[in-house]
């Protein structure tokens, strides 16, 4: 424990660590773990459709099904397809049905110190109401309905209510800009958006309906808005339009029956970055999406739901906290902690704080949380009690082993074994890990394939690369929790996913290596896709908001290696004219990307050019512009229109550093 020495002594404790390459499950974790062996990888190898079709039987339906997998019309495959369900039932009902309403769902806390127990009976109040106020708005099955909250209890009710009915929900991140809630309502056709008076955030207020009704006004299919009261704030409302959340379920009657849905009905729709401007409308449905994610929630964190308490750092408008915040969590009848704030406020030890506070003996974060916390120092969470924590996690991009070893020396007392969970907001819920109860940890490797999940490492034709060799990340085995298209765009969910290999090879996009016991290391994403901080983020989409800037002629965004974010946004731009780019004009080009994105999107670093190293066809050779802007020896320009453009271009980053 950080306690036990000097950062001195942690250090080298870490640098000797750094030369173990495998870490056993401790005894102690080992005899009371769900899976303490390794056979039921084989034992689902056997059958993988009829070893999920078992596991779907832990969720509760209205009508079990009879059907696995329906594979007649690859790429686009079915599960459990005459069996019916509804989220909302699995999710909350069918606990309070079994005497648990009691049982708390969400320890919430406030950025200001605010508590609030929400527990199962609370959740089922809640989501009747709410989804009988959607209803008496002529909100049904399948219209979709927009959610941009923050993260309060609301957010989740929100959600579960849409399930009820059977509208899809299609959730914004609270850090996205009204101009993205926008787009993203557009491209929907949303018939309905929840959204909140204001946000809270490091102790100031931002207004979010205000900003909202600036850019939303001109959405025909958007006939209503929901409000939720959370700070208080005077807020616009339109006649007509705008309802106050706590009003429209006051007047709704107090039970809701759920809605008997098909288990391919539409769940939720989500927008993830791709390797074009347009964001794409990931779809997942029902009952397959339920039953990958309660499995891998409960035995890859090894929850019981009587004795843990579950702490996921992520927010809701990600499939993080979708999948292991929301769905996966309440299916399982889990207690968690959900935290409203920044993890340095109002202290750079808040989550720790809150761990000792509400006991949690599980916690799931992203690489990128773990190193702002290493330069933080182990002093922040020394003044906690983390003696309960018995399992880590970490999502969302490679870990680094230092990072890995300072989360399982500082915070798990050297006790704790972590899990490095892949997966992507398509696969819905983890693919490739460590069972910790079963299989050794190595640091910096995600792990195995779960059981049920064939991936392999392949070349451009397919075919499997020998063991330790690179390539392309492939799953080749359809699962519950897959996406099942892009929404309303079939033809880009074959071209994104199935095009290159057909129609029974998933390409998810990453290039990974393969070691000889199968656990894979994912090395990054092939495509224009950056992953900063764990976030997916588009350089064409960041390319063409700057380019929206009236002084901007041309844009290339590409991802530069960073030590604190993994990957950071550097932009190279073409101003028009005789422009001279100026620190003022950076600042203005970086709060347009915030306005038209979110302030996650805007570049750390803008290098001014007159040029941009281009292929005979016009493409951009970003590979180049990383050469550059991460000071390398420029690699192979044989291919460029114009060579000379290089030496200008490392002229023009000199002299900028200079
Ligand atoms: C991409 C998916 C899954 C929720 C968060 C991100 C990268 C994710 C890992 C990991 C290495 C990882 C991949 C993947 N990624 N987890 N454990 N190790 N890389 O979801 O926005 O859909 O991004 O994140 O590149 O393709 P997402």
């Amino acid at each position: 424990m950080a306690g036990a020495g000097t950062e001195e002594q942690l250090a080298q404790r870490l640098e000797e660590l750094l030369s173990v390459e495998r870490f056993s499950p401790p005894a102690a974790f080992t005899e009371q773990a769900l899976i303490a062996d390794d056979g039921v990888h084989a034992a689902a190898a056997a059958d993988p459709a009829a070893w999920w079709a078992e596991q779907a039987r832990a969720l509760s339906w209205f009508q079990e099904p009879t059907v696995a997998l329906d594979d007649s019309n690859p790429p686009f495959y079915k599960w459990f397809t005459d069996g019916t369900i509804n989220a909302s039932h699995v999710c909350v009902d069918r606990h309070v049905e079994a005497g648990n309403g009691d049982r708390v769902a969400f320890h919430w806390y406030g950025e200001e110190g605010e508590q609030r127990d929400v527990t199962y009976a609370d959740l089922h109040r809640d989501v009747q109401r709410m989804a009988g106020a959607l209803q008496a708005r002529g909100i049904g099955r399948g219209d979709v309905v927009g959610i941009f909250l923050p993260m309060i209890p609301e957010v989740v009710v929100a959600m579960l209510a849409c399930a009820r009915i059977g509208a899809p929900h299609n959730v914004v991140f609270g850090g996205f800009s009204a101009e993205s809630v926008r787009e993203r309502m557009e491209f929907s056709d949303a018939k309905a958006l929840i959204t909140v008076d204001a946000a809270r955030r490091k102790g100031k207020t931002a207004p979010v309906k205000a900003s909202v009704d600036a850019v939303m006004g001109d959405l025909p299919a958007l006939e209503s808005i929901f409000v939720v009261r959370h700070t208080g704030e005077d807020t616009p409302m339109t006649e007509g339009r705008d309802i106050w959340m706590h009003e429209a379920m006051a007047a709704a009657p107090a039970e809701h029956e759920p809605e008997e849905l098909p288990a391919e009905h539409p769940l939720f729709i989500l927008y993830s970055s791709g390797s074009t401007a347009k964001p794409k409308g990931i779809l997942h449905t029902t009952g397959g999406y339920l039953t990958g994610v309660a499995w891998t929630h409960k035995y890859v964190f090894d929850l019981k739901p009587e004795e843990d308490v579950w702490f996921c750092s992520a927010d809701v408008g990600w499939i993080t906290g979708h999948s292991y915040i929301v769905y996966g969590p309440l299916a399982n009848g889990v207690t968690s902690v959900m935290y409203e704030g920044a993890p340095d406020y109002p202290h750079k030890g808040i989550w720790w704080e809150l761990c000792e506070k509400s006991g949690a003996t599980v916690f799931y974060t992203a690489p990128t949380a773990i190193r702002a916390c290493m330069k933080w120092g182990p002093a922040h969470p020394a003044e906690f009690d983390l003696s309960r924590l018995r399992l880590l996690g970490t999502v969302g991009e490679p870990i680094n082993p230092k990072a890995w070893l300072w989360y399982h020396e500082v915070i798990g007392g050297g006790r704790c074994p972590i899990v490095d969970t892949w997966w992507q907001t398509e696969t819905a819920h983890i693919m490739i890990t460590t069972l910790p109860g079963a299989q050794d940890a190595k640091p910096g490797i995600a792990g195995t394939p779960l059981p049920g999940i064939d991936a392999a490492v392949v070349d451009e034709d397919g075919n499997e690369v020998p063991r330790g060799s690179q390539g392309l990340l492939v799953l080749r085995r359809p699962w519950p929790g897959m996406l099942r298209t892009l929404y309303r765009d079939d033809d880009r969910y074959v071209d994104t996913y199935w095009s290159r290999l057909g129609p029974e090879t998933y390409v998810v996009g990453d290039a990974a290596k393969m070691d000889d016991e199968g656990y894979v290391s994912v090395i990054g994403r092939i495509d224009d896709v950056l992953n900063v901080s764990g976030h997916r983020m588009s350089t064409a989409e960041i390319e063409s908001a700057i380019v929206s800037h009236e002084v901007v002629a041309e844009a290339a965004v590409i991802g530069q290696a960073d030590e604190d974010t993994g990957q950071s946004v550097a932009a190279f731009v073409i101003l028009q004219g005789d422009l001279v780019g100026d620190d003022e004009l950076e600042a203005a080009i970086r709060e347009h990307v915030a306005v038209r994105i979110g302030k996650l999107a805007r570049p750390k670093r803008i290098i001014w050019t007159d040029d941009l190293p281009k292929t005979r066809s016009g493409k951009i050779m970003r590979r180049l512009l990383r050469d550059i802007a991460e000071g390398r020896a420029v690699g192979d320009v044989t291919t460029l229109r114009d060579p000379a453009i290089m030496a200008q271009l490392q002229a023009q980053v000199s002299g900028d550093e200079g």
